[in-house]
């Protein structure tokens, strides 16, 4: 579990800003493409990834893999 105390991703946001080169915020830097790699790599493995609130005002990211 990952949290920050950023602007976070609305729930609106959050299906869209997975894929690759969707970005919510235009004005910060960016190439839209580090949310849509994590979630391949995690798919790779069976695993999920989901975006949540963050008890720290911000995003929180929930990854979740398969044990061996
Ligand atoms: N921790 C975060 N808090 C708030 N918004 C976020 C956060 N991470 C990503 N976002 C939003 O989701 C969009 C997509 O994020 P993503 O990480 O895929 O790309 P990026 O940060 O724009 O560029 P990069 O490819 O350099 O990571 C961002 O443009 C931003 O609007
Ligand atoms: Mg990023």
């Amino acid at each position: 579990m990952v949290d920050d105390d950023g602007p976070g991703i609305s729930s609106e946001d959050r299906a869209r800003v997975l894929k690759r080169g969707a970005r919510a915020d235009e004005k910060a830097p960016g190439h839209g493409l580090g949310l849509a790699m994590v979630r391949d790599t995690i798919e790779l493995y069976g695993g999920t990834m989901a975006i949540e609130t963050s008890p720290l005002g911000g995003a929180r990211v929930v990854l979740q893999l398969p044990g061996r």
